[in-house]
């Protein structure tokens, strides 16, 4: 039996075939989300499948996404598949990084090591593989950088053509470079990431062209597999909180779907608390959360973790429910915590760019208010390569860093790179002197 795209909104639920190229419910405007039939698991036999495929020289079941791919709705589809060998994550242990953040112990799940370093990979995958299904021909997303380059890569890998839109001057270059490298027709608008979206969304209706932003339910199921991995890799022992950065609230959506899915077919037994992070000047999750009452978007997002430079997020209906089901939490952090998370995971040898580091940034006000116990067990998501923003990583270790306002970053755990004379006894003396 096949899956199906159903509206997300309790008291509507309407259902659509699969193959239907429609992103917003056409009944109510809800998002909608990929709806399976009910008892299609077989928890223990798929997990040893899951393992055994990890031997396979098969591109399918090499890619940390498609060996999943039971919990995915692409039955008689995988001939289609457009990988890169995506997913295979690492989880990594961060002893210094646990300690800043106030745990006894901490491990980061690091998106950065996917093929075009983020975890957008994992969705992008999947999205692409709907575009040829639908038989599509131009694929087109808004982003903040990481999208863009993922879904440049993997529309030219499939030989199809990808139209990129970007906010002008807010966006790193190694984000910026990796599109034109893959070839997409590149875009930099006059407009914030919020507004960049409105427009895309009038011109895919209009041109026919298949958006691959993250209200794309494909684009979702695809995220869910950070999930499943991790699980997998821990021997499907969940950890007590799963943390994660906040922007446009895609992979909170993910990752409580996956959650969920996995209870009820009966692969875990305990849902982690999901705890979302996001930067001070861009956190309209984390005041309506705190508040309640009516979503109100942030007119001008202001952080220089530019990934999650958003007001205006589309799945925070999503994400709303995902951060209720779990008893999980919303936090925010400033520039200034951001940086020093930063340098921590910098200094575990590990790296990331500014928005995954946010995580730390968020553990430590969150074991620091008592909410996360330190003994807890906690996962963090890095989202993005070290060398996605290196620019960032200059000025914070030269001291040059300031916030969106113009105030200084003060670079507290700076490594300032040192200039020095072609003098082999004038070396050895700064190094030994
Ligand atoms: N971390 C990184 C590195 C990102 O690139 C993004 C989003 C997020 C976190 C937030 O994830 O939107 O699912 O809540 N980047 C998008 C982009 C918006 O266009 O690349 P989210």
């Amino acid at each position: 039996m096949l899956a199906e795209l159903a509206c997300f909104e309790r008291q509507c639920r309407a259902r659509f075939p699969i193959d239907e190229a429609i992103y917003n419910c056409p009944v109510c405007g809800g998002l909608l989300e990929v709806a399976f039939p009910e008892d299609r698991a077989d928890s223990s036999a798929w997990k040893k499948l899951w393992r055994e495929r990890r031997l396979s020289n098969q591109g399918i079941d090499q890619s940390g996404v498609w060996r999943y791919r039971e919990l995915l709705p692409f039955d008689g589809h995988h001939h289609q598949v457009v990988s890169l060998r995506e997913g295979n994550t690492p989880l990594l242990d961060a002893p210094r990084a646990a300690q800043y953040g106030g745990l006894d112990r901490l491990t980061f799940k690091h998106q950065g090591f996917n093929p075009t370093g983020s975890f957008k990979d994992n969705g992008m995958t999947c999205g692409v593989t709907q575009a040829i299904r639908l038989d599509r021909r131009r694929v087109a997303c808004v982003s903040t950088g990481n999208t863009s380059a993922s879904m440049a890569a993997y529309a030219s890998a499939a030989g199809l053509d990808s139209i990129v839109f970007i906010p002008h001057g807010n966006i790193s270059y190694g984000k910026l470079a990796q599109a034109l490298e893959y070839g997409a027709r590149t875009f930099q608008v006059e407009a914030n990431f919020d507004q960049i979206l409105a427009l895309v969304r009038v011109l895919a209706d209009r041109l026919g062209i298949y958006l691959l932003n993250s209200i794309n339910p494909f684009r979702i199921e695809g995220q869910k597999s950070i999930i499943f991995e991790m699980l997998d890799q821990r021997d499907w022992n969940p950890p007590d909180w799963i943390v994660l950065p906040g922007g446009n609230l895609g992979n909170t959506s993910a990752f409580g779907k996956a959650l969920r899915e996995l209870c009820q077919y009966g692969f875990i037994h305990k849902l982690p608390r999901l705890a979302v992070i996001q930067a001070e000047g861009a956190a309209p999750f984390y005041e309506f959360m705190k508040c309640k009452g009516e979503f109100r978007a942030v007119a001008e997002p202001k952080t220089l973790a530019t990934a999650i430079r958003i007001g205006d997020p589309v799945s925070w209906p999503k994400a709303l429910h995902e951060v209720t089901v779990t008893n999980g939490s919303v936090e925010k952090v400033s520039e200034q915590e951001i940086a020093d998370a930063k340098a921590i995971i910098g200094q575990c040898g590990i790296g990331c760019e500014p928005a995954s580091a946010s995580t730390l940034a968020g553990i430590r006000k969150l074991t620091a208010a008592g909410t996360i116990g330190p003994d807890e067990d906690v996962v963090a998501v890095l989202t993005g390569n070290v060398l996605k923003d290196p620019d960032y990583i200059y000025r914070y270790h030269t001291g040059e860093l300031k916030d969106p306002d113009g105030r200084k970053i003060d670079a507290r755990l700076a490594n300032r790179p040192i200039v020095a004379p072609n003098d082999a006894d004038a070396i050895a003396k700064m190094l030994e002197g």
